[in-house]
C-alpha cells in the first residue's frame, strides 16, 4: 500500500510497535485489515486481534473489501495473555491489536481502557515485539478531547505513532506520522475511502484541489510542505456583515489565534476593517495548516472575500506574514513552485525577499500586505 509504506518510512519494520490513532469511524480497522490481507497475500503470517468487533463482523467487513482477506487469521480476544499465546503459537510475523483500549491483562486490577491497563498492555506487547520479533500495530481511539484516550501516554512507549485523520463526511483520509523511530515525521499519506475500502491516492499533491470552483471570491491556493512532499491546498474565506453582537471568527483547519493575528494585521497594516464582519476561514479537504507559510494565502483569501472579487485562478500565494504586515520568505520554495507549475499554476505571489524561481511561473514579489492589497486591486 504505497501511501502506508511511505508514511512508515519505507515499510513495516520487524520487531517494531506502531500506534495508529484516530477518532472512531475514521477507518483505522479498515486500513489495518487491508494491510493484513496484503501481507497474507505476500505469504506473511498475520494475526488480527479484534476486541472491538466480533470475528464475524470483521469477516463481513473483509468480504466487502476487494482484497482477498479470507486468509487473515482473526481472533476475537481481549485478554492480553491469550493474544500473546496465539501470536506465539501461530508464528505471526505481524500482529494487529484492535484496539489497545479493549485489551486487558489479568495481572492488573481495573477495567480495560484505564490508563494503567493500556500502558501495561502496550509495554508488554512492546517487549513481545522486541523479543519474539513480530511487528505489532496497536489501534488507539482518540476521544473528542484530543489525545488518544489515556494512550497519549503511549506515545513515548511505542516506536511509531501514526494518526489517521479526516472528516468522516469527506472521502479523503490523511495518515500522519507524529513519531517515527524508523523514518521522518510529518510525512503524510493520502487515502480515499471507497465502497471497497481505502485506496491510496495516486497523486496526493493534487488531491485537495480537485473540485475547486474558480471565479469565486474568497478562495486562494497555497503550497504546503507535508514532510518532504509539497501539496497544494485551497483556503476559503467568507467575510459577511455581522447580524448582531460580537462578530464571529470561525477557523477550520487552522489555528483560530493565527486567524486573529492575520485579521489584526490586515486591519492595522492594510487598512481593511473587519470589526463589523463575521469571518469564516476553511481549509478544504480536511487539511490542517501547521506552518505559517500559508499566511499570505489566508490574507489573500480574506481580501478577496471582503472585496467580493475572485483572485486569479492560476495564482499561488506563498509567504509568512509578520506583525508589521511584512511578507517573509518561506523554506522549500523551489519544490513548492515546481509542484505548482506542474499543476498548471502560472504566477506566484511571494516575499520580495524570496529567492527561487521556476520556469513557466511568473513571480510577483511583495514586501508587505499593503502592497498585496494594492496589486490584487489592480
Ligand atoms: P472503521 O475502519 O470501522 O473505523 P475505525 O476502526 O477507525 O473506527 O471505518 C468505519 C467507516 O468506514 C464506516 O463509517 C464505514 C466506512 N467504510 C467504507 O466507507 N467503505 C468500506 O469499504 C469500509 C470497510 C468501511
Ligand atoms: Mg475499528
Amino acid at each position: 500500500m504505497t501511501e502506508f509504506d511511505y508514511v512508515l518510512g519505507g515499510g513495516i519494520v520487524p520487531g517494531s510497535v506502531t500506534l495508529v490513532g484516530g477518532e472512531p469511524g475514521i477507518g483505522k480497522s479498515t486500513l489495518l485489515l487491508q494491510c493484513a490481507a496484503r501481507l497474507e497475500q505476500a505469504g506473511i503470517a498475520t494475526l488480527y486481534v479484534s476486541g472491538e468487533e466480533s470475528p464475524d463482523q470483521v469477516r463481513l467487513r473483509a468480504d466487502r473489501l476487494m482484497v482477498d482477506a479470507g486468509r487473515v487469521h482473526v481472533l476475537g480476544e481481549t485478554r492480553l495473555e491469550a493474544v500473546l499465546h496465539h501470536a506465539q503459537a501461530l508464528g505471526s510475523r505481524v500482529v494487529f491489536v484492535d484496539s489497545i483500549q479493549t485489551t486487558y491483562t489479568e495481572d492488573l486490577e481495573g477495567a480495560p481502557g484505564n490508563v494503567g491497563q493500556v500502558r501495561d498492555c502496550a509495554a508488554r506487547l512492546m517487549r513481545f515485539a522486541k523479543e519474539a520479533g513480530p511487528a505489532v500495530f496497536l489501534v488507539g481511539h482518540v476521544t473528542k478531547g484530543g489525545g488518544i484516550a489515556g494512550p497519549k501516554t503511549l506515545e513515548h512507549i511505542v516506536d511509531t505513532v501514526l494518526y489517521f485523520e479526516g472528516e468522516s463526511s469527506l472521502d479523503h483520509r490523511i495518515l500522519r506520522a507524529a513519531k517515527n523511530r524508523f523514518g521522518s515525521v510529518d510525512e503524510i499519506g493520502v487515502f480515499e475511502m471507497t465502497g471497497a475500502g481505502l485506496e491510496p491516492v495516486a497523486d496526493p499533491a493534487a488531491t485537495f484541489l480537485a473540485g475547486r470552483a474558480t471565479g469565486v471570491s474568497g478562495s486562494a491556493v497555497t503550497a504546503l510542505m507535508e514532510g518532504t512532499r509539497p501539496m497544494l491546498v485551497e483556503i476559503q474565506a467568507l467575510a459577511a456583515k455581522t447580524g448582531f453582537g460580537t462578530p464571529q471568527r470561525v477557523a477550520t483547519g487552522l489555528d483560530h489565534r493565527r486567524l486573529a493575528v492575520l485579521l489584526a494585521v490586515l486591519e492595522r497594516r492594510g487598512g481593511v476593517p473587519f470589526a463589523a464582519l463575521d469571518v469564516f476561514v476553511n481549509v478544504t479537504g480536511g487539511v490542517r495548516l501547521l506552518e505559517p507559510s500559508s499566511d499570505l494565502a489566508v490574507t489573500a483569501a480574506l481580501l478577496s472575500s471582503v472585496r467580493d472579487r475572485a483572485l486569479p485562478a492560476d495564482a499561488l500565494f506563498l509567504g509568512e506574514v509578520g506583525l508589521g504586515g511584512e511578507v517573509r520568505p518561506v523554506a522549500g520554495v523551489e519544490r513548492r513552485l515546481a509542484e505548482a507549475a506542474r499543476q498548471g499554476f502560472r504566477r506566484v505571489f511571494l516575499s520580495a525577499r524570496s529567492r527561487g524561481s521556476v520556469a513557466d511561473l511568473d513571480v510577483v514579489g511583495v514586501d508587505g500586505i499593503g502592497e498585496l492589497a494594492h496589486r490584487l486591486a489592480a
